[in-house]
């Protein structure tokens, strides 16, 4: 647990159908659209305010997409402020607009110490988003946008007043104080991979993350099982085994296990990359930017994080995780290119390039899925600085051998807002893997197509097993703040992950 954790704090939703002057808040927030006469529940409320809404919008563009704008009431209302929020043109509104904006509204109520808060959920509204809809992004946004990255300065930024108290005006009072929570567990499942991403490599080891892995087991009552070492040995599980074998740090393969629906024989695989430091070993990465391979767990985050969500919203489905765990640093004893391997599965490798270590901790993390029973698998890995050149850091990059299971990947997706785009699989990229004259497999078999053949190479593994790879080297830390949260650490696909385990529920 880090130090700004404490347990058992959620801000309380609460939910009132209509707002009176009397109702007490530090900040008041409303929501107005851009080329719109203000809707009649905001006007009653700028009547409140002697028209400042009105006369604001008139001279400036308050309602621009993510404007912010603060009134004063004059004792009116007992607000001490409001929060005019920009929702921006009509036409132009998402519900990926409507996170942002309450995720700026979050990180502006985390500046101003706001401990007590209403929205006007009818304000946020339009043909596209109905009210469930805004309350579970205004429980989702505000989670995300009062996220802080935790720092570990003599002088620290954790913050003394958090957000304790969030009413919803709103009609269906019962069903917008649930939705809300819903939105909160999906944010606050987010955080937690971004916490494990943001934490440095010496306090984030697999020995750590395994930790991590029991106290959500612990928390939510998952089954919980973590292989050492020697265990490792006894079932071949060379790949892993190789990788960590030139680091101090032991080695683990960690698993989670959800049981939703005893029923049934799906069991839904997630295989999250947990590489705690990746220097690439004796084929060393360039010096400049090695500090941020402390993130190169950024699919054992997104798996960890999507537990917790499911594990809070308890679906009738079963579902596995399972982290391969190690760093990939270099001794005497570290991996050579020029190694051949052999991994869980029998399939042996030739390294042709240690930094090329994710696949090969993920072959043995698939196929002992896979012996555990799972039915279909999703792995995350920040896998190849390639996908980062195809698809920049907005987009993760899939590759599959399953059309169906993608489709329903990417229809998660796109209520998450997490964006994804599908490489393709054609025979000549899997023959590039069968070019070692020594092994099975190749593990770097050049420059083009990287992205490719590294997501395929863990295809040979899944074999027949329906498969989603998600690359998320270039979505999982974002080198600067954007409206959902700080530089660093994205958390992207836990929310994706659970959304479409849920999205399974008969
Ligand atoms: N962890 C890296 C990939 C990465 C790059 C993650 C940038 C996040 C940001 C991975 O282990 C790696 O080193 N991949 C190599 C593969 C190559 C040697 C075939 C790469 O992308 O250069
Ligand atoms: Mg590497
Ligand atoms: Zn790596």
């Amino acid at each position: 647990m880090g130090k700004n954790d404490k347990k058992g704090v959620l801000p309380l939703f609460k939910s009132l159908p209509t707002f009176e002057r009397n109702n007490e808040h530090d900040v008041f927030v409303l929501g107005i659209f851009e080329g719109e006469t203000l809707h009649p529940v905001v006007e009653k409320v700028d009547s409140m305010l002697n028209n400042q809404v009105s006369r604001l919008k008139k001279t400036k563009k308050i309602a621009k997409q993510g404007a912010l704008t603060t009134v004063y009431p004059l004792e009116e209302i007992k607000s001490e402020a409001v929060y005019v929020v920009g929702l921006g043109k009509k036409e132009d509104v998402t519900t990926e607009s409507i996170r942002e904006v309450v995720a700026s509204v979050g990180q502006q109520i985390k500046k101003d110490n706001i401990v007590n808060t209403g929205f006007l959920v009818e304000s946020f509204t339009c043909e596209l988003v109905e009210e469930s809809d805004v309350a579970v992004l205004i429980g989702e946004g505000l989670a995300l946008g009062t996220y802080t990255v935790v720092d570990y300065k003599e002088k620290s930024n954790e913050v003394d007043k958090k957000l304790e108290t969030v009413t919803l005006y709103g009609k269906a009072t019962e069903t917008l104080q649930e939705a809300a929570q819903v939105g909160y567990t999906y944010g606050k499942g987010t955080n937690r991979a971004r916490k494990l991403v943001n934490t440095p490599g010496n306090l984030m080891t697999p020995t750590d993350l395994a930790e991590e892995a029991k106290e959500l087991a612990e928390k939510h009552g998952f089954e919980y099982e973590v292989l050492e070492r020697e265990e490792m040995e006894k079932l071949g599980m060379g790949a892993l085994l190789a990788v960590a074998a030139g680091s101090d740090q032991p080695p683990k393969m960690i698993v989670l296990k959800y049981t939703g629906d005893k029923q049934s024989d799906e069991l839904i695989g997630f295989v999250g990359k947990g590489l705690t430091f990746d220097s690439g070993g004796i084929s060393i990465k360039p010096r400049e930017n090695m500090h941020q391979m402390k993130m190169d767990m950024g699919g054992a985050a997104a798996v960890l994080g999507a537990m917790d969500i499911i594990g809070s919203q308890k679906p009738n489905v079963n579902v596995l995780a399972v982290i391969p765990s190690s760093e990939n640093l270099l001794n005497g004893s570290a991996l050579k290119p020029g190694d051949v391997i052999t991994s869980l599965s029998g399939k042996t490798i030739e390294v042709r390039n240690t930094d090329a270590e994710g696949r090969l901790i993920l072959a043995d993390g698939i196929t002992y899925a896979k012996q555990l029973g799972a039915t279909m698998l999703i792995d995350v890995a920040t896998l190849t600085g390639a996908v980062l050149i195809a698809l920049g850091d907005c987009t993760t990059g899939a590759v599959t051998n399953n059309e169906e299971l993608l489709e329903e990947v990417l229809e998660a997706s796109v209520e998450t807002g997490e964006w994804i785009w599908c490489l393709p699989n054609y025979a000549p990229y899997k023959k590039m893997l069968k070019t070692s004259d020594v092994a099975d497999l190749n593990n770097a078999p050049g420059r083009l197509a990287g992205s490719i053949t590294a997501g395929l190479f863990i295809g040979e593994f899944a074999q027949d097993t329906p498969w989603v790879h998600l690359d998320i080297a270039g979505t999982a830390w974002q080198s600067r703040a954007t409206s959902l949260g700080p530089l660093g650490g994205t958390g992207v696909m836990a929310r994706t992950l659970a959304q479409l385990a849920i999205n399974k529920e008969i």
